[in-house]
């Protein structure tokens, strides 16, 4: 297949640039790239398309696709009241597939190739989720939500069970080895017990696996983390646990002192920035840049649903506007768009993802708006700013067209 258009290309450290130039695409790869010319007979594409690289979502939970729109709670009790009701559905694996299906569509419809997410508390639905993300084309580490206590009976799985779980997902889809890989995803210190997270750090070391999990999103959780797990500080219980590893990704991150950023920096752990759930929650704002200068990595996400946009270059506009609400200078928008591709997907180690280059993954996003956007003077900005889904054409992921605009 060869692809036509202005091609986002890597450009030295953080950031990218755009040419015109053309693809071709063979099998799931990306055989050929030509910056400089025009193809005058492409498969897909043209002159006033942007053909960037699929994006990547860090961290979503896929049995919350349902839960949209639930302004006005905070965490816990959005969690309680809103959340884990639309989890427990999840134990009929036949319900959790559809819906997995669907969120990925739907993803697919975003231009997110990528995506590093949660399924339920169950092992038969997380088990289908990997399948479907395997059928459908998406590159994918899904982990079985793990909860060990003060949760409600239907989320608890015992301990043992929950460990040997994960285990099996672990074994079934390795970490490493293809598209779609099981991660270790304790779901966060409120309600798992020290001995579930050490047995996580356990597995994610033995199957060198994605940790997902969630730190430090407000105040009050910070506290009675600290309380559950007799600790001075929330990052040291996973510490503890043998949890920071240069895999892991904590969602959230936001309420961290500096000595809880230099250890997560030492460790090469990562944040999963959401600022669209963390301002949707009011649960505080992440100071990237300031992450960014203490050496800790940072990964943008959607955090579907207390995150309420589906699409990466809408949560890449508020990265841009919380920046310059805690009073920093705000990333270019080279930088924004290098961060929903190749960005994350080097903080993932998703060294072949990401990027326009010979040998990498075909998955490709095509964006053609209205106006004549590639002949302004900050093109990309103006794509940024101005983004409406109609533009969003087609995405292929594994090298397969896998949505197209009607
Ligand atoms: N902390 C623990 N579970 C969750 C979740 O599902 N969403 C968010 N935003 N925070 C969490
Ligand atoms: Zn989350």
């Amino acid at each position: 297949m060869i692809i036509s258009g202005q091609l986002l290309l890597p450009s030295g450290e953080r950031t990218v640039n755009i040419q015109p130039g053309w693809l071709r695409l063979e099998e799931d790869r990306i055989a050929e790239v030509h910056p400089g010319e025009i193809h005058s007979r492409p498969d897909l594409g043209g002159e006033d398309f942007l053909v960037s690289p699929g994006f990547i979502d860090t961290h979503l939970h896929l049995p919350q696709i349902d839960s949209f729109g639930a302004f006005g709670e905070r965490l816990l009790d959005w969690l309680n009241g809103t959340i884990f009701p639309a989890e427990i559905a999840w134990s009929d694996p036949d319900h959790a597939q559809l819906r997995a299906r669907s969120a990925m569509e739907q993803l697919f419809a975003c231009g997110t190739t990528g995506i590093v997410a949660f399924a339920s508390n169950h092992f038969e639905s997380t088990r289908r989720s990997l399948e479907t993300a395997r059928e459908l084309g998406m590159r994918a580490s899904i982990g079985q939500t793990l909860c060990d206590m003060e949760i409600t009976p239907e989320l608890l799985v015992p301990t043992a069970d929950s460990l040997r779980q994960a285990r099996e997902l672990l074994e079934g889809f390795p970490p490493g080895t293809d598209r779609v890989t099981a991660s270790v995803a304790p779901r966060f210190a409120l309600t798992c017990t020290g001995e579930l997270l050490s047995g996580c750090g356990d597995l994610a070391r033995e199957f060198g696996a994605i940790v997902q999990t969630h730190l430090a999103e407000m105040e009050p959780e910070c506290e009675r983390a600290c309380e559950l797990h007799d600790a001075s500080d929330y990052t040291s219980i996973y510490e503890r646990a043998g949890l920071l590893t240069s895999r892991s990704l904590f969602g959230h991150s936001i309420h961290l002192s500096p000595d809880e950023r230099s250890r997560l920096a030492a460790a090469g752990s990562k944040a999963a920035h959401c600022p669209t759930s963390n301002t949707f929650l009011r649960s505080g704002v992440m100071n990237r840049a300031q992450w960014l200068r203490d050496g800790y990595g940072v990964t943008l996400a959607t955090d579907q649903c207390a995150g309420y946009e589906k699409s990466m270059i809408r949560v890449a506009r508020s990265m841009l506007e919380v920046t310059m609400f805690v009073g920093e200078k705000p990333p270019s928008e080279f930088e924004a768009w290098w961060q929903i591709t190749a960005g994350n997907a080097q903080e993932l180690g998703w060294a072949d993802n990401g990027v326009l280059r010979e040998g990498a993954e075909a998955d490709i996003v095509l964006i053609k708006p209205e106006h004549p956007w590639h002949k302004l003077r900050r093109p990309l900005s103006d794509l940024l700013w101005t983004f409406d889904d109609r533009w969003l054409k087609a995405t292929i992921a594994n090298g397969k067209l896998v949505y197209r605009q009607a």
